[in-house]
């Protein structure tokens, strides 16, 4: 078979231009709300079934003197990320920004400023895409009724209350937000909405005939004919979500594959969590960027910073080694995609393909003296083999026959010591 004559997924087409997006496939998400100052995650309200005026502490006590976005920015750009996603309101309902719609925002805790303009600057300043996580559910609005997630799901007076809610008004308050966000801080790449809840037993749900998502999303596009929107108001848009698991394939929808993009956690929890210890090693996370691309999608990779404004130091050691590493192979990262389905992959490897530059990436999960074969329709394309940390030549032999091509790749004895993952690539012809 010729080269171009090989098989490569190609997502379905969608509304928006995910162009950009699939290109760069790696970004940061930041969860930062009231909930950093608990600091043990940022549902912290509703699992303690915490009542509005005992959370105010919270409110009352937000002051992160420490916050610096440039720093962050920085730490993000270094790890080789090219877009960030921001909680511009979590679920507990707590605004980032000075918005005309609330009292329940920055400005009036004691920080008393706008959190979210200089964040957005600092990232753009690094190159960055802005991406807005923005909450569709509210546990602070008084007109967002009772749901199986609400902090006051269990609390009988709260619940006799719910016949004076009106949800269309809380809908009204999120429609003139996202306007908001979408018109008073330039161009937003990206808009994550999260999320839709489920009926229980108790009580009803809220998914797209709440929201209107049609309507919605007609709103935002013509605000932002540019914008990427995901698939949690109920209506899949440009982007499938998967959550905290690693898709065994190229995530489809209705059979056919999809642009996908996973979102992780360093460890379990979104928000800032002090005590929390199952953190993901770099080792491990490097590899989770790797899988994701090698199936066709992006990674979204969480921070939780604290409330003084920082990124702890567990973040920000992972972010550098993600960072060493991206900085001698994200050639195998940006731009690349699955390799050819013709494409045997050797044991212990993960294949990733740049189709514009026809060079295939070979990453090595475990090092072992000395030869790596490649079979069939991978060996017989194979025109040049370098180490990417380096740039060293990685010498071969070619046997086996024309129908059954082998190249015997020859490793040297030490894995190259700046790589987590080393990265054989390969130049086809
Ligand atoms: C879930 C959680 C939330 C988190 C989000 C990120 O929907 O409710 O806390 O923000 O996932 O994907």
């Amino acid at each position: 078979m010729e080269l171009n004559e090989l098989t490569l997924i190609h997502p379905q087409p969608t509304p928006g231009d995910t162009k950009w997006f699939r290109h760069d496939r790696f970004g940061m998400f930041i969860h930062w709300g009231l909930y950093a100052l608990p600091a043990r995650h940022e549902w912290v309200k509703s699992h303690e079934r915490i009542p509005d005026d005992v959370y105010d502490k919270y409110f009352r006590h937000f002051n992160p003197d420490l916050y610096e976005p440039a720093i962050w920015a920085k730490a993000a750009a270094n790890a080789g990320m090219k877009y960030f996603v921001i909680t511009t309101k979590h679920h507990e309902g707590f605004c980032l920004w000075d918005s005309a719609l609330t009292d329940y925002k920055s400005t009036n805790t004691p920080y008393g400023k706008d959190i979210l303009h200089p964040m957005v600057d600092a990232f753009r300043g690094e190159g960055l895409r802005t991406g807005f996580y923005h909450s569709l559910l509210d546990w602070h609005h008084p007109e967002y009724p009772l749901d199986e997630c609400h902090p006051m799901r269990d609390n009988a007076e709260y619940a006799a209350e719910d016949k004076n809610r009106d949800v269309n008004k809380y809908v009204d308050y999120l429609y003139g937000q996202t306007d908001e966000l979408l018109t008073q801080f330039g161009k937003i790449d990206i808009l994550w909405y999260d999320f839709s809840v489920g009926k229980s037993n108790r009580y009803p749900g809220k998914g797209k005939d709440i929201w209107r998502s049609e309507e919605l999303i007609a709103r935002i596009r013509s605000r932002q004919p540019d914008i990427i929107i995901d698939d949690r108001l109920q209506i899949d848009q440009d982007v499938k979500t998967p959550e905290q698991y690693m898709p065994g394939e190229w995530v489809r929808v209705g059979g056919q594959p999809v642009v996908w993009e996973g979102c992780h956690t360093f460890s379990g929890s979104w928000g800032y969590h002090r005590d929390e210890e199952s953190w993901k090693t770099p080792e491990q996370l490097i590899i989770m960027l790797i899988d994701s691309v090698s199936k066709g999608g992006n990674l979204l990779l969480n921070v939780g910073p604290t409330g003084r404004g920082e990124f702890d130091e567990r973040a920000l050691n992972r972010l550098e080694a993600i960072g060493k590493w991206m900085k001698r192979h994200s050639r195998s990262i940006y731009g690349c995609t699955q390799a050819p389905l013709e494409f045997d992959c050797p044991r212990d490897c993960i294949y990733t393909y740049n189709p514009d530059t026809q060079c295939l990436y070979l990453h090595i999960l475990a090092w072992r003296f000395d030869n790596i074969l490649l079979t069939g329709e991978a060996a017989r394309h194979v025109d040049y083999v370098q180490l990417l940390s380096d740039a060293s030549e990685i010498r071969f032999d070619r046997s086996g026959s024309d129908e059954n091509p082998e190249i015997r790749l020859k490793l040297p004895l030490k894995k190259p010591t700046v790589a987590e993952i080393p990265v054989l690539e390969i130049f086809l012809k």
